[in-house]
């Protein structure tokens, strides 16, 4: 067993490689790591690391490093709310963004917009009342407001005397995902929202999937991007063995290429179904790369063949639900390269949902025990010695939220309220 690096060096040093074949496209270009500077199980020192971590950076940037399990995704940014299905027409759907109360609605006329899910009146949730037209009508008293937040009908008052109406959100509905923008309205044209998957290329069929996931959103990323965790998988996957080949690192993004080799057991079947309209057989998936991406705030995994050919593309966010962000609703676009032979991928799916499914509950419960080890801890005392991992955390605490948020208000005198968390909440003094 080598010796594992000391994190400090791979956080401050880390060599850059600047080989024109990335150079073009990738700012930073960093070599993989060697195969033994993955997670050791036999590492010695299983005291709280983090802590020294945090020391190292304060040191470097002089400043206090926040336990990244605490900081806040970024509202600046489309986030997926709900699946397209699930805003019916002249119906209403209450969800929210890291707590905040969030209507969606779907008119007559087949529009999607978003509303604060807070009735200017008596705050009751909006969702519990009624689209009537192009507009939602609060359940209680009838206030009526119109898709840019505007009270347009109180039925006890006159039109003249109309009070204040409720925020609204940038609203977009894309590919069958209904996104909104829950930060700066005036950033929302700007910011595109990114290429999902292949969602758009007929030669790809794509899965949708996702559900609640109780824990931070930066340990999805974590997980997806580390996959020196394929002995969680061994019994859908069998043996199989990790290889990084490549990291690379921008401005926004953190990417590494992986190759795998199968060290026992069969080809799973949801394995074969990607794999097997470009393979005469089964078992050369050694020449693959699969590169996993962290595009602030989202995740890409995509899976090339030797000649270059596309047969999985992945596109995944992970929603923060509540105002701690212990809990996500994970939106997944997974698009299957189609074989040669039309319906033969129609004939498979069911084996493939099957197969991602069990993958994904098994990932589930190991970050939900994650973040149950951080809430009993109080802290976060990991030992983290993949240094694409310490890179993505640094990504992924420098495009948080500078500090945390708290929507308040109604109308048009909503706000988002930042404060500084290292000087304690405002609203807490007041
Ligand atoms: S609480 Fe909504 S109309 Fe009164
Ligand atoms: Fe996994």
């Amino acid at each position: 067993m080598h010796a594992v690096p000391p994190l400090e060096q791979d956080l401050v040093d880390a060599p850059v490689d600047t080989s024109p074949a990335h150079a073009a496209a990738s700012p930073e270009v960093i070599p993989a790591a060697p195969a033994e500077s993955a997670p050791s199980a036999h590492s010695a020192d299983t005291t709280r690391t983090s802590a020294s971590e945090r020391a190292t950076l304060e040191a470097v940037s002089g400043a206090p490093v926040r336990d990244l399990r605490r900081v806040g995704i970024h509202p600046d940014f489309w986030y997926p709310l709900a699946w397209s299905h699930e805003v019916k027409r002249g119906k209403t759907h209450g969800v929210t963004f890291a707590g905040d109360p969030i209507v969606l609605a779907r008119t007559e006329s087949g529009k999607v917009f978003a509303l604060e899910d807070r009735c200017a009146h008596r705050q009751v949730p909006l969702h519990q009342g009624v689209v009537d037209g192009e507009s939602i009508r609060c359940g209680y008293h009838g206030w009526t407001y119109d898709c840019s937040g505007k009270c347009i009908d109180v039925p006890y008052l006159g039109r003249e005397r109309l009070p204040n109406g409720v925020r609204s959100y940038p609203c977009r509905e894309v590919e069958g995902l209904i996104f909104v923008f829950p930060g700066d309205a005036a950033l929302a044209e700007e910011r595109p929202i990114p290429p999902l998957a292949a969602v758009a290329d007929p030669k790809y069929k794509t899965r949708r999937f996702g559900r609640p996931v109780n824990c931070h959103y930066s340990f999805m990323h974590e997980n997806l991007m580390d996959m020196n965790h394929q002995f969680l998988h061994r019994r859908q996957m069998g043996q199989m063995r990790a290889r990084s080949v490549g990291r690379r690192r921008g401005e926004n993004w953190v990417e590494v290429d992986y190759t795998f080799a199968r060290m026992a057991g069969q080809q799973p079947i949801g394995e074969a179904i990607v794999f097997g309209q470009s393979r005469k057989t089964g078992g050369d998936n050694d020449k693959d790369v699969m590169t996993i991406r962290t595009e602030y705030p989202y995740q890409t995994l995509q899976i090339r063949t030797s000649d270059q050919t596309l047969v999985m593309s992945l596109w995944i966010v992970y929603v923060p639900l509540d105002r701690e962000q212990r809990t996500n609703r994970t939106f997944g676009l997974l698009s299957i390269r189609k074989p040669g032979i039309p319906g033969v991928l129609n004939l498979a799916w069911p084996l493939l949902v099957w197969f991602t499914e069990r993958i994904f509950k098994e990932d589930r419960e190991i970050v939900e025990a994650e973040q149950r080890a951080h809430d009993s801890q109080g802290a976060d005392w990991n030992h983290e010695v993949f240094p694409v991992i310490n890179e993505l955390r640094a990504l992924l605490r420098e495009g948080g939220a500078p500090d945390q948020i708290v929507g308040a208000g109604t109308g048009d005198t909503a706000i988002i309220r930042f404060w500084d968390s290292r000087q304690g909440n405002p609203l807490a003094k007041s």
